[in-house]
């Protein structure tokens, strides 16, 4: 059901043609490529436009009321919107709405709005999408749960969407895994993580949000585990299995984590919390992940960061190129701590040691701890989770993706968010410090040609037309070479 088409043109678009005969609209490439960097360039400026712009608000207004009714109107200050004709999105046209409320916009409707929906990224047919839960390989499938809404393109009623893939990259949409049914998850079936016990089965972990607007954590597992596509879900009678501990709020205590093992054979989890202004994370243990043990102490905590979400705790290596076990511990691994911060949205991970005997973690430079140093990403960018893949032996990351659009915007297309790419996630043994980031292999697969194009001399300010045929997206890889004019000899730049 997803429209993946790449832009097509309409015919029927009303208003002068700023850019000539139809058939120049459909350029070849090597017409396309002369203008990139100009394309560029003004995008660039798009955006920092957009974000000196403020909110978002009047824009939608103009599509809900906006007409081609009176062309008689006096004013035209600013350029009439021209529309998916030459490929001018509603998103670009922002930059134009705000200076004049009087102003005509361009008549846009759903189905026109309907390609800019991704053809890569993962979303749902429609409705809202928020974060990335309990991913898992599973008997040959990629399992990726979500949050979502069924009913609409805004936050709220919130059940778990369920899909699963060969290659995380190409998806089957299933039933909902788990949705709002009991009295300890009637206002939402939120966050949560998958184990992978030694036998194979898989345990889920998930926050409820009762009919009391209480967070717990409860507990889920498979109906069936010979399913590979894991369809059908139990939650435990027993449920909840954790409530607030004394002292932690009732609506700060949500998102448990993955478990991993102690050396005692235990299964550790934490789950973000905070007190005041401090974002902290608390540790338990547990044998059978029904009855838990709150530890003394937390895993970690930084003043002033609030509300730690979505804590992710995993072990990297200092010296493999591969991805570890969550239980994986040693001298030969440094441990990352990542929480999502309510506060401000994003989402900050920092590299450190991890003591097992007392469950905490302290982090190499204290300078760029938890929520004051490094993001995984400085777009818009949250609530992101990882899992180790056995089937790769890698450790994959998932994040979601909230976009920009308004609540409006988001109920006239019917849809909100995406998910990023997922990408691999390896220790930077150069910086010791950071964390390395590559979208997943797979994502290799979807390119279809490639064309090499060597000794090519470019001049400064130059424009260098390379053929390479028609497409609708082109990727760039460059290798520059700069001669300095002075010593005539070549440096890297
Ligand atoms: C949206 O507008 C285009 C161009 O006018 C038209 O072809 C299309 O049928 C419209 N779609 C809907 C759902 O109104
Ligand atoms: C939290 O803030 C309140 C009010 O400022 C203070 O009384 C309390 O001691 C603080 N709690 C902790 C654990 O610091
Ligand atoms: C936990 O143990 C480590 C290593 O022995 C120690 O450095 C750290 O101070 C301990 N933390 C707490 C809170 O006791």
């Amino acid at each position: 059901m997803v429209d993946t088409r790449p832009f097509l043109p309409v015919s029927s678009h009303a208003g002068s043609d700023p850019t000539g005969p139809s058939e120049n609209r459909r350029k070849p490439m090597k017409l396309q490529l002369s203008i990139f960097f100009v394309l560029l360039t003004v995008g660039f400026f798009a955006a920092l436009l957009t974000s000196n712009n403020g909110s978002d608000n009047g824009f939608v207004k103009e599509n809900e009321h906006g007409s081609l009714a009176s062309p008689s109107s006096e004013k035209q200050l600013r350029p009439v919107s021209r529309g998916p004709a030459v490929g001018v999105s509603e998103k670009s046209n922002r930059l134009f709405a705000k200076d004049n409320e009087n102003q005509l916009a361009y008549p846009w409707n759903n189905s026109m709005l309907s390609w800019q929906r991704t053809a890569f990224h993962f979303q749902p047919e429609k409705n809202w999408m928020n974060d990335p839960n309990g991913p898992l390989f599973y008997k040959g499938w990629y399992h990726f749960f979500y949050q979502y809404n069924p009913h609409a393109a805004v936050w709220g009623d919130i059940v778990w969407g369920h899909a699963v893939s060969k290659d995380l990259i190409h998806w089957l949409h299933l039933p909902l895994a788990m949705v709002a049914d009991q009295w300890y998850d009637k206002n939402g079936v939120w966050t949560g993580s998958a184990t992978i016990l030694p036998d194979g089965k898989v345990v889920m972990l998930y926050t409820g949000s009762t009919t009391e607007n209480v967070q717990v954590q409860n507990l889920a597992y498979p109906a069936d585990h010979s399913d590979p596509l894991l369809i059908n879900w139990v939650k435990y009678s027993g449920n909840p299995v954790l409530v607030p501990p004394p002292g932690i709020l009732d609506k700060d205590f949500r998102d448990p984590t993955t478990a991993w093992l102690t050396s005692e054979g235990k299964w550790r989890i934490t789950i973000g919390s905070k007190i005041n202004k401090t974002g902290i994370a608390l540790v338990y243990d547990t044998k059978d992940f029904i009855y838990y043990e709150l530890l003394d102490g937390v895993l970690h905590a930084v003043p002033g960061t609030g509300m730690w979400e979505c804590v992710d705790f995993f072990p990297v290596s200092k010296t493999e190129e591969n991805g570890l076990d969550t239980s994986v511990n040693g001298p030969s691994v440094k441990h990352v701590v990542k929480a999502s911060l309510d506060d401000d949205r994003h989402d900050y991970y920092s590299i450190g040691t991890y003591h097992e005997k007392n469950g905490t973690w302290i982090p190499d430079e204290p300078k760029i701890d938890v929520g004051i140093g490094l993001r995984y990403d400085y777009g818009i960018y949250y609530a992101a989770k990882t899992f180790y893949d056995q089937n790769k032996n890698r450790r994959v990351l998932w994040g979601w993706i909230g976009e920009s659009d308004s609540e409006a915007a988001d109920m006239q297309k019917g849809w909100a968010s995406v998910q990023s790419i997922p990408r691999t996630i390896l220790f930077d043994k150069k910086t010791g410090t950071h964390l390395l980031q590559w979208p997943v292999e797979e994502i290799e697969s979807l390119r279809l040609k490639s064309y090499e194009f060597n000794q090519v001399k470019v001049q400064a300010g130059s424009v260098v037309p390379l053929d390479v045929g028609p497409a609708t997206q082109v990727r760039l890889f460059v290798m520059y070479l700069c001669v300095s004019p002075i010593r005539s000899r070549p440096r890297s730049c």
